[in-house]
Order: structure tokens, then sequence, then C-alpha cells
């Protein structure tokens, strides 16, 4: 296991003082780049807060935003501000918002100013001064990938990178981590020349979510799921990421990059390394990224690419009653755009347990509604003596790992329908965490910022696996590449035709969640 400043990591599943005193994260400051963007106003700011509001950030804490706009502190606090009341997820209380507060600096200027990199430091230092942050920083790279090179480069010149004399500095990448194998390498390269390895927390949001969590916990805290968790039992397995929102306002972003690249590579792929992994030794961060990397190892493309792969990009159509205009019509997106907003895939897992189950991962935009799940289909019972007549209504028994919304579980199985016939058909059976449980489950972002003051990496992608991630799917880019446009679909609906002829083919079809 790493140790690293923030102490050997602790297993939530097994330490019960992090049950009743979850851990509270020492003396540090966080400088967020792109400070005005999308991410940082709706999840950042408002997580800080959070963590503030929970009691997990200590007193000498400091947020320092770095971005090329005239404003003093003043001028961030009240951004921060506005970002906590509109998306902070725990009730606004003002005595923990003004302890907070001091501690909000800003520092103007852009990425290529030596002179505004080197007011960081000095103000990096006077906080370690005057609020006690202890030298340690995690500096949240919340900007395109092509700017991680300068910016790492400017942390470098300035000394911020280095970690001495028992301080930390740390750096958060978010994706997209490039856009195929090659560029990645290049970032990782860049990025590792200037933060070791240990220091480098690469965010994918669903590795912080309970549901994802819970994978882990369904299947090595229980008995029951293990003997049928393998290609003796499974038919096929359905990892679904679909969202209703359209694409307006992200152009920037999202035009060129599509749904592959944005949430299959990262994601769905980490999804299904927690479905597919064998049990690892413990939740050590070592011990579970060893088994991620294995199963990603093993994981390869089905074959022909052409009938094993589906992508469309929507088009008008309707959306919780109002009318939605299609892709091509978002502004800021080219008229003649070929970027998918729907990607289907078809993955094998070479290894004993899975040799023969598919794994079929889609993923879209204005699609019939938000919902993102992991099924286990069966297969069906090898003999039914009834009469074929009454098991009309009787489908493939499925164990739903529901992410979000509503998050639980499901396990569908067949059931006699009461009366004198002996009539079978399909029931469910629900765990939801908003019954069971009292406590709301906190927003990813807060578990993974606390994680990274805390130096507990076991919830962030290492290197390898982001590698894996890109090795898997640029076949995939690459045979999609000369194909021009993507199949249209109509926005509220379910994908293209080419999705479901995907699974037709092999006489499956997808679940409508
Ligand atoms: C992000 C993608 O990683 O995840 C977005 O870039 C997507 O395109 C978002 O909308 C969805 O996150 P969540 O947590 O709402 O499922």
């Amino acid at each position: 296991m790493t140790a690293t400043a923030g102490g050997p990591w602790r297993n939530p599943l097994r330490d019960k003082r992090d049950k009743r005193m979850p851990r509270i994260a020492g003396p540090c400051a966080v400088v967020i780049f792109g400070v005005t963007g999308d991410l940082s106003r709706k999840k950042l700011m408002p997580a800080i807060y959070d963590l503030a509001n929970r009691g997990l950030l200590p007193p000498n804490f400091a947020l320092v935003g770095f971005a090329r706009r005239d404003w003093a502190d003043e001028d961030f606090g009240q951004v921060v501000y506005e970002a906590v009341r509109e998306h902070a997820r725990t009730p606004f209380r003002q005595a923990v918002w003004d302890r907070l507060a001091e501690g909000f600096r800003f520092v103007p200027g852009s990425f290529d100013d030596d002179a505004a990199f080197t007011e960081l430091a000095g103000t990096l230092d006077r906080l370690d001064a005057e609020r006690g942050t202890g030298g340690n920083h995690a500096f949240y790279l919340s900007v395109p990938p092509k700017l991680f090179p300068t910016v790492c480069e400017q942390l470098h010149r300035t000394g911020l990178a280095e970690t001495r004399g028992g301080r930390w500095s740390r750096v958060v990448i978010e994706k997209p981590f490039g856009h195929d194998l090659a560029s990645a390498r290049e970032l990782n390269a860049v990025v590792n020349a200037v933060f070791p390895e240990e220091s480098v927390f690469r965010i994918d949001h669903y590795l912080g979510k309970e549901t994802v969590q819970n994978v882990l916990a369904l299947r090595f805290a229980n008995q029951l799921f293990d003997p049928i968790w393998n290609a003796h039992y499974v038919d096929h397995v359905q990892i679904t990421m679909a969202e209703d929102i359209g694409l307006g306002g992200r152009a920037g972003y999202y035009d060129g990059i599509g749904a592959a690249r944005d949430v299959i590579q990262n994601h769905l792929l980490q999804l299904l390394a927690l479905t597919a992994m064998e049990e690892p030794v413990s939740f050590g961060p070592a011990e579970l990224q060893v088994e991620k990397i294995k199963v990603l190892s093993a994981t390869r493309l089905a074959q022909p690419l052409d009938r094993t792969t589906a992508r469309g990009q929507y088009t008008r159509g309707w959306q919780g009653g109002q009318p939605v205009v299609g892709l091509l019509e978002e502004e800021g997106f080219a008229p003649d755009s070929t970027t998918e907003t729907f990607a289907a895939i078809t993955l094998e897992v070479d290894t004993r347990r899975w040799a023969g189950v598919p794994f079929y991962l889609r993923t879209g935009k204005r699609l019939g509604r938000r919902v993102t799940e992991i099924a286990l289909v069966f297969k069906r019972a090898p003999h039914l003596p009834f009469d074929s007549t009454m098991t009309d209504e009787l489908g493939k028994n499925a164990l739903v790992i529901r992410v979000q919304p509503d998050e639980g579980i499901t396990l569908r199985f067949g059931s006699k329908v009461p009366g004198h016939l002996m009539e079978v058909r399909d029931v469910t059976m629900d765990f939801s965490y908003g019954s069971a449980f009292a406590e709301d489950s906190p927003e990813a972002y807060e578990r993974l910022i606390l994680d990274v003051l805390l130096g507990e990496p076991s919830l962030f992608p290492v290197n390898a696996e982001v590698e894996l991630s890109w090795q898997i799917l640029d076949p995939v880019l690459a045979n999609w590449a000369p194909h021009g446009a993507p199949e249209p679909y109509p926005a509220g609906g379910w994908g293209p035709e080419s999705a479901a002829r995907m699974l037709a083919g092999t006489g499956r079809e997808w679940r409508r969640p």
C-alpha cells in the first residue's frame, strides 16, 4: 500500500472510526485554475462549501482563484458566494461561510504570465504564514488539456510543484485526459515530468458516487452474488448512461470530442472495471488499481466494429413536453458537425470469469430520460417445466445497479401470478438508498476533493488505466472517422436504429430503463 504524506489509506469498509468520525483534511490551500468555468461554479465551489459545512475542512484552509479577470479578493468571494447559494447541497450557514471566506484569495493573470505565477507563489506563502495552511497545496486544473503543459511548467518554475519537508503539492486533473492514446501519453509525460505519479489525482467523478462504490460492497461484502457473477450464469451486461439534456452552451468543449471520448473512455469503462474485476486483496489503492488494470488489459472490442458499435447525433424532437432543437442547430456547433452525441460499443472480457459474455456500453444526450445503470442480465433457466403459454411474460432475470437517479438495486425474476393457473411473470424487488438510509449521499466532488486533501488515491484512476482505456477505444474512433455524419436520432428517443440492430443481431435487446 502506498503511504503518502496524508497517511496510509484507510479502508472505509473496515475502519470503524471513519464511520463515527470522518477524517478531516489537514491544513492546506486549494488553488483552482479555470475558476470562471462551469465546473468550478456548479461543482467545485459548492463542494468546498459543503465540506466546510460538514466540518471536514480545517480552520487553516484557503481557497485561491486564478484567472484572467480584473478581480479583487472580494469579487472572487462574491462569485463563490453566488455559486454556493445556487448549487450547494447542504443548507447555508452564515458562520461557516464567514470563516471559510476569510481564506479566499484571488490572483489575476493568464497562464503564460510569469509574474502572475510569481504572485501566486507569494500569495500561497503569505497564506501559509497568516492562515497556517502549512505549505500544503492542491492545484486543481479545471482547464482544457492543451493548457496543462503551460500550467505545470509554471508550477515547476515557481517551485510550487515541489514536495519537501513533509509538505505536499498535489495536482488534480479533469478529463478529457487526451483525445486518444498518443495524446494521453504525451499529457501524462508532461504532467509526470513535474508531479510524481503519487501526487497526480485524475478525476473521474463517477468513482466518487456512492452507488458506484456500492458495486464493491455488493460484490465483495456478500456471499449471495459471487457464485452467479460469471459467464456460467450471466448472459450479458448492459451499462447505460443516458442523459436527457442537450448540448446547448457546451460546443466549446464537446464539438469534435463526442460521446465516446466524453463518457465511454472514462466513466463507462471504470464502471465495467468495477463490475468485472476480481476481488482485490484489500481496498488499498495499489490493490484496487492492480485489479482494475488486470481487467482493462483483458478487455477487447467485439468485431466487426461496423456491427458491434453504433453512433448517432440527435435531431430536433420533444423533451419533457417541449420542442427541442437538434445538435446542428445548437449554438456554437458547426452546421456540418460530425460529432456523435450517442455512442454504443460491445466489449468482451477475456478472462475465465467472463469469456463469451458481451458487455454492451451506451451513452447519449437527449435520450428519453436521465438514467445511469449497470444491468447484469442472466441466462434463461435451462429448462422451464411449465406450459409454454404460461411463461410468455417471463423475461431474463436481471440484477440492476441503479447508479442514478433513484439510487439503489433492482432484482428482476419470475413469480407466479395469483390464480389457479401456473402462470409466471416478471416481478421486481427493489432496494432504494432513499428509503433504506436516513443520510443523504454526498456529492461525488465532495468525496473526491476531500480525498485529494487527505492524500487518499483509491478513487482516482492512474496513468495505466487512462492509457488502457484509450487503447480499447482508439480503434472505434478510427473506424468511425472516415464515415462522416453519425446516424440521426430524434431527441427524446433512445438513440439510433443501429444501436437497436447492434443487439438484435445477437438476439438481445436494450433494456428500456
Ligand atoms: C461529465 C460529462 O463527465 O459527466 C458530461 O463530460 C456529462 O457530458 C456529465 O453531462 C454527467 O455527469 P452526471 O454526474 O450528471 O451523470
